[in-house]
């Protein structure tokens, strides 16, 4: 597939989806890149293909710093293409490194859920190595108290999921990025 490249100073025309892990972000982003006519892409999926292995895989034999680097090189990579909605792993915004880089990519929205809806979506997935821990509740808490001023920092428009239907999430994130990336 051909990508055009935005060599420019301006922000990327991509839509950038951030927030604490089992916000939707993947869920979301599929529905809302069909609905804007662009491209999918993930970046734990492409960690995982640059690395050849899973991200527990990862976290165990290289650690999370090995993750962070490579997921650093995806976000530089893919934020200089167009027309691509960007789901990230929910610790992206943690490195300051890459705060302007998701700025630059393009549009940053940030999903965001309660610690206990959080907590009832990822609770039986095994995937997720910094949430195999004796109180992942506790775990969610802390970490979305410490990750707050990040995602802060860097979105441009914030959705609380809690008690909005799929529909309405998508239906938010898809007019405002059309009126943000001045898609016609
Ligand atoms: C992480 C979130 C995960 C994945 C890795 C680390 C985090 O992505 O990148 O397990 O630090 O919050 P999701 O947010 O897609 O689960």
């Amino acid at each position: 597939m051909v990508q055009i490249v935005n060599t420019s100073d301006q922000r990327g025309r991509n839509l950038i989806l951030i927030g604490f892990m089992g916000t939707g972000k993947t869920t979301i982003g599929k529905d809302v890149a069909k609905s804007l006519g662009f491209r999918f892409v993930d970046t734990d999926e492409l960690i995982c293909r640059k690395a050849g292995k899973s991200v527990p895989k990862i976290f165990e034999e290289d650690g999370e710093a090995a993750f962070r680097l490579i997921e650093t090189e995806i976000l530089e990579e893919y934020g200089k293409m167009t027309n691509q909605v960007i789901s990230t792993g929910g610790g992206i915004v943690t490195e300051k490194r890459n705060h302007p880089l998701l700025h630059q990519a393009g549009y940053v929205v940030w999903l965001k859920a309660s610690p206990e809806t959080i907590f009832d979506r990822v609770r039986r997935n095994k995937n997720r190595p910094l949430l195999q821990v004796d109180d992942p509740l506790q775990t969610i808490k802390q970490m979305l108290e410490d990750r707050t001023e990040f995602y802060d920092a860097v979105d441009d428009l914030s959705i609380n999921t809690d008690k909005l239907t799929l529909e309405e999430i998508k239906f938010g994130i898809v007019e405002s990025a059309r009126v943000s990336l001045k898609l016609t």
